[in-house]
């Protein structure tokens, strides 16, 4: 039996593949290339297509005896979300109906969700745990939220096993630097620091450094891309051994600012980052840090890679591709 890994070329999704097909797993990556880069797994079973091409996806689960699906595929920018709403929950919302549909007709009842931490919103304080009460302010977010009830509704009616994963800032590379961050347009914060350092851009804007935080700029839950990888396997096995429906934050548990990222690319690296102070972006919330002890105390989870260790994975990827795949 096999696991079908929808955006499985993406940037979560390549590195959780590499991890899956190193533990020796059959793992089928169906990708519409869209966003994602065939070269980051171009050593695996691949199909292009769409995750709402019912006849397509039928025809996969058939052929590849699939029988548990991790799902990374969906759009993931959250100003974009906010300009182009439709584009959102057409994409993320209605194709994933379609996908749940085609798997349940196919009676394939195990999945693994990408969710994200855009599902809390601004909170009322940290650490932030699942039970925290969900207020998105962005449509990418709301997306996600209405994914993880439709989710709980199939498995009310249909007994569809779901384990839904909400990362805070995903981050870093894989350790090798052949697989990492590769965003057209990017809009993160590490990978842009390091497009900097290679003269790609001329100099980051801070947004903003009139935050109730310690140095006035925002802070976040940078987590490894490997540990995110690692909980994908860790919540398909809990799937496969039967495990409840359940929703899991990850993250580190240490939130670090904006500026103090910095710091720590120029210690890393041994360069100095140019920047600039800019006005507050729309929608950041000042602070984001999540508690992953649910996640630790019943999957047994536990992140490997420092800040430190994410940034020097990062530089080492860009470094080594500084015009991406
Ligand atoms: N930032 C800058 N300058 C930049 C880019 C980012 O100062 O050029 C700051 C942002 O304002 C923010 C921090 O760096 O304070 C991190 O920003 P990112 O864009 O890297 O990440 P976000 O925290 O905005 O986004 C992450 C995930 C999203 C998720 C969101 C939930 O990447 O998928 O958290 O808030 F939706």
């Amino acid at each position: 039996m096999s696991i079908l890994v929808t955006g499985g070329a993406g940037y979560i999704g390549s590195h959780t593949v590499k991890e899956l097909v190193n533990q020796g797993k059959d793992v089928i990556v169906l990708d519409n290339l869209q966003k994602g880069h065939k070269k980051a797994i171009d050593y695996v079973n691949f199909i292009k297509g769409d995750i709402s091409d019912e006849n397509l996806v039928s025809k996969v689960i058939k052929e590849y005896h699939i029988d548990r699906v991790i799902h990374f595929a969906a759009d993931s920018l959250v100003g974009e979300s906010m300009i182009d709403p439709s584009k959102y929950y057409n994409n993320n919302v209605i194709k994933t109906i379609k996908l749940l549909d085609t798997m349940i007709q196919n009676h394939v009842k195990k999945i693994v969700f990408s969710s994200t931490a855009a599902t809390y919103g601004e909170p009322k304080e940290v650490p932030i745990k699942e039970d925290f009460e969900t207020n998105p302010t962005n449509v990418y977010g709301k997306t996600k939220l209405m994914i993880e009830s439709i989710l709980k509704d199939y498995d009310m009616a249909y007994g569809l096993k779901y384990i839904s994963l909400r990362y805070f800032n995903a981050a870093g590379a894989y350790e090798s630097g052949e697989i990492g961050e590769d965003h057209n347009p990017e809009t993160h914060l590490i990978p842009i620091i390091m497009q900097v350092l290679l003269g790609k851009r001329d100099k980051i804007y801070i947004y903003g450094d009139d935050y109730d935080t310690v140095d006035g700029t925002c802070i976040r839950d940078y987590i490894h891309v490997t540990d995110l990888s690692n909980a994908h396997i860790l919540a398909l096995k809990a799937l496969e051994n039967g495990s409840d429906s359940s929703i899991y934050n990850l993250g580190c548990g240490e939130g670090y600012s904006v500026k103090e990222v910095m710091h720590t690319v120029e210690k890393v690296t041994g360069l100095k980052v140019n920047r600039e102070m800019a006005q507050r972006r729309a929608g950041d919330p000042a602070k984001l840090i999540a508690s992953s002890q649910k996640i630790k105390k019943e999957l047994g989870w536990n992140p490997k890679y420092s800040l430190y260790d994410i940034i020097k994975t990062a530089w080492k990827w860009h470094k080594n591709h500084p015009n991406g795949y």
